[in-house]
């Protein structure tokens, strides 16, 4: 088909200025020089993608903008930022955004974000699995060539978590919070995880890629997930614009992504984490490997390290694991 996927992709990008208006395909075809049934070759291929076009015999194609699907030329468009998402790589199916993202790492510019609408191998932490169903979530990675060592990586988590947080409250209203280091939960069940993974020497590192996995749109999860899980529109009890959530966590991530960066600067990012915190001056477990030990959460410290205090009084800063709330 003349022009393939990346005029596919412009035209649904006109559709989607069009606000749900009419576009003919005689008006489409002199835009991008193809015939008419060029045209309607591509808005088939486009339905079959799952976008809800319409079409009439008179008044041509519209866009159906219920159809809640990511168009990533306009993300990349509406977005208001320098280095974060200048390239957006967007695949209706993916294995898995933080895989595909460490094989292209190296040849794409920093601040590339890949997106998927599904993932078949979601990734979480310790090797589990994350459940990633089709266009009812946020499945992303952002890919970044900071210059600084690897023992910082950990702040990387810090902020994106600090971005989800801010993001979702703007976008949707909801109370969420931060359940240290990477989880953001809403009454007390998981709605976003992040997984950040580095690749490099033990002081030098190549990049780092930050995966963020958001439960926007699900209506159910199986079994096992019910009492751990739950998602924005459950809670909404309406579905929620993903793209615009999307925007919003992308350049609050560039803006405290750059302060610390360039300057230094995590102060915004600690005071988010440690307001929205779900777990500070509370009762927690730690969990290391099979050992659960009980402690209290004294504070999150300059360096986004959470300091604890343990039954025997012993107080120490917590590096790596988990934690549960008891
Ligand atoms: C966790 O809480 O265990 C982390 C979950 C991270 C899930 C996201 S979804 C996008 C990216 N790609 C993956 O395979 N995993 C992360």
């Amino acid at each position: 088909m003349r022009g393939g996927k990346s005029l596919r992709r412009k035209i649904l990008k006109v559709l989607y200025e069009e606000n749900g208006e009419y576009i003919s395909g005689e008006k489409l075809s002199e835009k991008f020089q193809v015939s008419r049934t060029a045209i309607w070759k591509h808005m088939n291929a486009l339905k079959e993608e799952g976008y809800k076009i319409e079409s009439t015999h008179k008044k041509g194609y519209r866009l159906i903008k219920t159809s809640n699907k990511l168009i990533p030329e306009v993300l990349e468009g509406d977005l208001d930022t320098k280095e974060i998402g200048k390239k957006i790589i967007y695949f209706p199916t993916l294995g898995s955004t933080n895989n595909y993202s460490k094989k292209i790492a190296r040849e794409v510019p920093h601040g590339t974000v890949v997106i998927s609408e599904e993932q078949t191998n979601g990734r979480g932490r310790l090797g589990r699995h994350w459940f990633s169903p089709k266009g009812e979530g946020i499945w992303m990675t952002i890919i970044l060539k900071p210059d600084i060592s690897p023992t910082e990586g950990m702040k990387m988590t810090q902020i994106a978590a600090a971005a989800v947080v801010g993001a979702i409250n703007r976008v949707t209203g909801l109370k969420v919070l931060i359940k240290w280091p990477n989880d953001v939960v809403l009454d007390g069940k998981k709605v976003c995880g992040i997984l950040t993974e580095m690749a490099g020497e033990l002081n030098k590192m190549d990049y780092l890629i930050v995966g963020i996995g958001i439960n926007a749109n699900s209506q159910s999860f199986s079994q096992d997930l019910q009492s751990v899980a739950t998602s924005l529109a459950v809670h909404k009890g309406k579905n929620i614009d993903r793209q615009s959530l999307i925007i919003d966590i992308l350049e609050e991530f560039e803006k405290l992504y750059l302060a610390y960066i360039k300057e230094g600067n995590l102060h915004k990012t600690l005071k988010i984490v440690r307001d929205y915190s779900a777990i500070l001056g509370r009762n927690i477990y730690v969990l290391k490997g099979k050992e659960r030990l009980k402690a209290q959460v004294l504070e999150i410290n300059d360096e986004g390290i959470l300091v604890v205090r343990y039954e025997d009084g012993t107080i120490a800063p917590i590096l790596s694991g988990e934690v549960s709330i008891r």
